[in-house]
């Protein structure tokens, strides 16, 4: 469902993504690992039309992403981010009919009652039934997430984009944004690509891992099959001196 085929991407003379190939299956769960700086970011800027490539190709259901037909995209292809961009002084509610707005005319941005049927079956699949009409600022970090993720429903997309979307939020409720975003891969069968810099995170959620840096694939495959020598390759030498070092701690442990 989404083709891309040597993507590079250049700003002034940093080259971010250098020609990088790869596919995703309608359906698929698939986890973007590396290090800060990797590229992550930049790759789902591609794929969505945010950024326009300096050379290669993002086809999504065969069709070309750029400039000519960004709304198409847009229509197709939701995104959520680590900062959660909701609006703050807004309901949960008028935060997820926002996600309608790709849909309307600027002639005609009143809500049908369809819509705002849509927009109260997103917020209840993400939980938050009981905060419909609660100002976005009186939520959690974790409650702001789901209304990221409700905003994105609401447009029924083909593809879910996720930009770290743990990194602001501790384990536990981490942990429980990913659940959700499983669930929704399972249950709609939306294709969902999510970029993460936690290992841990990649391996209990990926069902398969790409694994970048330097703007470079160093993996792609499952999370059971990434070796030791795989993540030295993702995360560089420190990776390694990690590796050392709890081994150390292992035997200490075994002499005492
Ligand atoms: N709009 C931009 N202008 C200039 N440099 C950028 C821009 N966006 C990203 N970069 C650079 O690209 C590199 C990769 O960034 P990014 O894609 O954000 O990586 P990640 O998401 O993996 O942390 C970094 O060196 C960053 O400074
Ligand atoms: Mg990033």
């Amino acid at each position: 469902m989404i083709n891309i085929t040597k993507l590079a991407k250049s700003f002034g003379n940093n080259e971010v993504l250098k020609e990088i190939s790869f596919n995703v299956e309608q359906g698929e769960f698939l986890i973007v690992l590396g290090s800060s700086g990797a590229g992550k970011s930049t790759l789902l800027r591609c794929i969505n039309g945010l950024v326009t490539p300096t050379s290669g190709e993002v086809l999504i259901n065969d069709m070309s992403v750029g400039k000519n037909n960004i709304r198409k995209i847009r229509k197709k292809v939701g995104m959520i981010f680590q900062g959660f961009n909701v609006i703050d002084n807004l309901s949960v509610l008028n935060n997820v009919l926002i996600g309608r707005l790709a849909y309307k005319s600027p002639l005609n941005i009143l809500f049908s009652k369809e819509e705002r049927r849509l927009a109260e079956e997103a917020i209840e699949m993400v939980g938050l039934n009981d905060k419909k009409n609660v100002r976005v600022d009186r939520l959690s970090g974790g409650q702001k997430q789901r209304v990221g993720i409700a905003r994105v429903l609401v447009q029924n997309p083909e593809i879910i984009l996720a930009d770290e979307p743990v990194s602001s939020l501790d384990p536990v409720i981490g942990k429980e944004i990913l659940e959700l975003l499983r669930e929704i891969n399972q249950q709609r069968g939306t294709t969902i690509i999510c970029n993460l810099h936690q290992l841990d995170y990649a391996k209990t959620f990926g069902k398969r891992i790409i694994g970048v840096r330097n703007g470079i694939i160093q993996y792609n495959g499952t999370p059971s099959n990434i070796k030791d020598n795989d993540l030295v390759n993702i995360y560089g030498e420190k990776f390694l001196n990690n590796i050392k070092s709890n081994k150390n701690e292992i035997k200490e442990l075994q002499t005492i």
